[in-house]
């Protein structure tokens, strides 16, 4: 499904002739963000098809839709220019600038009486200033002086599209989650405050206009819409320049007064103009690529798309707010109603960890802050300790409708573990997890105490009623993966306690909250040993779950993996029986522990599972990428990390126009790169060591790695490996 329009450049996206039909994909590949705000790539002078589609995100800002059910909220459409008079446009192009953020739009335009000018928009989420963002319009006559009449303001006539966790229901029904409270104008800018329908949370926008020309300028307020109308003429040979500089704070911001704060906040902006507010973010921006780029040696279009991976990572990722974390399509669409799933610990935070441990550690913190409320998910279910939800918001309480997955795909709460682990190990950062690490490890080590059944007649502990990441399994006994992560889990928290045991005096602190008992961590200990772990040793293979080979076999021969799921075709019930893997389950297993498993097994799990597995979601290609690369199958693990780093560049699963970008599979593709062709590890001695496998197409890497609160720089060639200081 490769747009034939678009070319991927080392630092940038270039779309030439745009075609209307497919600016809902455009839409989502040029989306932009600084972590607080996401914007999908909607052109700001272009046609409002539907309330819902102009679609801005805050992190964080969800309201209810039903009763315990909630929403991420679509923002006031922020860039909103409109003309005064009857125009259309005849042909676009759009540029998104992979080192500034910068998303350029130049396009022609048609006057009811065949005149045309030519429109350049330009804009920017700052990520300096995460309040601050700018647009910049020039318009130019093309036919001699050009009478217009423009507005531009903030747009609060925005609605929700909730939409079903059940992919194959197409929701119709909008919602309006925020209602005016404040809509003014004068003839320099406005402000708008929005408030959502339930829980009264507030968004406070203020903006100003500022233009070249002496056009005759009014206020508009109507309602949700503030604007500024401009008038007059563009004499030939000359361009309007129209600039907007817009600050946005919410009921989530820690400021006394925010009406104020925005109001200040936007005239300081005024002050700075587009081009100061741009050359601010592109200095942030600088300093996240000095830590953060992957260069190549190799495909210019192969480099453009490493760096899209990680410029979406960036741009969805509240670096600095142990609030929130990512959802599945980040804050660029509302898929999935903005959730946070597994997607984030298991196939974003190594993104994050080995270069901004602390944007990783404000993930982490956002599940330490969800404690209380995973504490009452267990208790709901008469289980002890925490819980996770498999989908969570800011509430951190169940926000899946799927009754089956919600119940049963339980090893959220062991990747959550997993990844407290892998962030002490990675980071060094021991003071987490002596004061939230160790009470996250023991939590949900007492919940799979509670959760687990003893089966006297086997001596084992089972995991009944589950669902692994392979979602086609129907609900299952014992899935591996899911039991191998809950036996870490149980063995983390014995580790945590220890080691917090050793520091007196952080230990009466943590022991009052917890009252650990030695009974209690002997219990961990016998569920950690005793739980199933199933093994086929004649095959030398661990096996899935105890249904799975008991499915009825399925030729998927003439099915294309990678293209639309195939639920799409089969009934999703019937799926369930039959013996398909929608994703990596076992492969997945074997790259998160990398050292544990023999390369024997490793390729027996391959073997195996892999001609059976479909990648019916984005999270797949990546870590199956990522084992082809270790196992040294080139040309499949080749193969797989193309499908990865282009997913929604070429549009692989054929929804990156309906559903936004697939966050998961960013972060996937980073890992099979990084961890799988280049081999990262952690030597014993802390630091970082390097085992290259890198395809014929890749002839050097390097890359900067954070490791025990040190930065390193890798650079790997055809012939030499190096790894030394990295000082930025
Ligand atoms: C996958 C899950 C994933 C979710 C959100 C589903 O299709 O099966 O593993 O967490 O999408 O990305």
């Amino acid at each position: 499904m490769k747009n034939e329009k678009l070319k991927i450049l080392p630092w940038s996206l270039e779309i030439k002739d745009m075609d209307a039909e497919d600016y809902p994909f455009y839409e989502s590949i040029l989306a932009q963000g600084n972590g607080y705000m996401g914007v999908r790539g909607f052109d700001p002078a272009g046609i409002k098809r539907n309330s819902f589609e102009r679609s801005v995100f805050l992190a964080g800002f969800f309201e209810y839709i039903k009763p315990g059910i909630t929403d991420m909220v679509n923002m006031p459409d922020l860039f909103a220019v409109r003309f005064g008079v009857s125009c259309h446009e005849i042909s676009a192009n759009a540029t998104l600038d992979l080192r500034t953020g910068l998303l350029t739009r130049s396009s022609i335009w048609q006057l009811a009486s065949g005149e045309e000018f030519s429109l350049v928009s330009r804009r920017i989420i700052s990520m300096q200033n995460k309040h601050a963002t700018a647009l910049e319009v020039e318009i130019k006559p093309l036919d001699g002086n050009l009478t217009i009449v423009l507005e531009t303001g903030l747009d609060g006539d925005v609605t929700n599209l909730p939409v079903s966790d059940d992919q194959m229901t197409e929701n119709t029904e909008c919602l309006r989650l925020l209602n005016p409270a404040l809509c003014e104008a004068n003839q320099s800018g406005g402000t708008l405050i929005m408030e959502s329908t339930y829980s009264k949370r507030r968004v406070y926008q203020a903006y100003r206009v500022w233009a070249n020309l002496p056009l005759c300028a009014t206020g508009l307020a109507i309602r949700d819409y503030t604007a500024v109308r401009l008038e007059g003429v563009i004499p030939a040979g000359e361009s309007l320049i129209l600039s907007k500089t817009i600050a946005t704070y919410s009921y989530r911001d820690d400021v006394d007064d925010p009406l104020s704060a925005t109001i200040q906040l936007a005239d300081q902006l005024a002050e700075l103009g587009f081009a100061g507010i741009l050359e601010e973010s592109s200095q942030a921006w600088d300093k996240l690529w000095t830590t953060c780029d992957i260069e190549l040696d190799g495909d210019p279009k192969l480099q453009g798309a490493i760096r899209y991976n990680i410029f979406q990572l960036l741009q969805n990722n509240a670096a600095d707010d142990p609030y929130v974390s990512i959802g599945a399509r980040g804050l660029m669409h509302g898929r999935y109603k903005g959730n946070y799933f597994w997607d984030t610990e298991i196939f974003m935070l190594p993104f994050f960890l080995y270069t901004r441990p602390e944007a990783a550690k404000n993930l982490l913190l956002y599940r330490y802050h969800m404690l209380p409320s995973a504490r009452k998910v267990a208790s709901s279910l008469g289980l002890k300790g925490a819980r996770y939800p498999w989908m969570s918001s800011d509430t951190g309480t169940e926000q899946c409708e799927t009754w089956d997955t919600g119940c049963c795909e339980v090893h959220i709460t062991a990747d959550v573990a997993y990844a407290v682990q892998e962030y002490v190990r990675i980071s060094g950062d021991q003071d987490f997890l002596i004061h939230h690490g160790a009470e996250m490890l023991v939590e949900t080590a007492r919940y799979w105490v509670s959760r687990l059944t003893y089966d006297d007649q086997r001596d084992c502990y089972n995991m009944l009623f589950v669902k692994g990441p392979d979602e086609y399994c129907g609900v299952t006994t014992n899935n591996t993966y899911t039991n191998y992560l809950v036996r870490e889990n149980l063995l983390g928290a014995i580790r945590a306690i220890d080691f917090v045991r050793q520091q007196p005096q952080e230990w009466s602190v943590l022991q009052a909250k917890l009252q650990v008992t030695d009974q209690e961590l002997e219990t961990f200990a016998e569920v950690a040993q005793k739980i199933a772990i199933l093994y086929d040793p004649e095959r030398e293979i661990l096996l899935q779950d105890e249904l799975f080979e008991r499915l009825q076999p399925l030729d998927i021969s003439t099915h294309k993996r990678g293209a639309a799921a195939l639920y799409r075709t089969i009934p999703y019930d019937r799926l369930q029986r039959y013996k398909v893997i929608k994703q990596a389950d076992l492969v997945l297993l074997m790259v998160l522990y990398p050292e544990r498993f023999t390369s024997e097994l490793k390729q027996n799990i391959w073997s195996y599972y892999e001609p059976l597995t479909l990648h019916d979601s984005s999270l797949s290609f990546g870590t199956h990428a990522h084992l082809a690369a270790e196992l040294g199958y080139q040309d499949v693990a080749w193969d797989y990390f193309q499908k990865s780093v282009f997913l929604d560049l070429y549009n692989i699963m054929d929804n990156t126009d309906r559903e936004g970008i697939h966050l998961a599979a960013l972060g996937a593709s980073w890992q099979a790169l990084i961890q799988g062709m280049a081999g990262l590890r952690q030597g014993e001695d802390g630091k970082p060591q390097v085992n290259p496998k890198l395809p014929p197409a890749i002839r050097g890497l390097r890359f900067a790695v954070m490791m025990g609160g040190y930065s390193f720089k890798v650079i790997i060639t055809q012939t030499e490996t190096k790894i030394e200081a990295h000082n930025h």
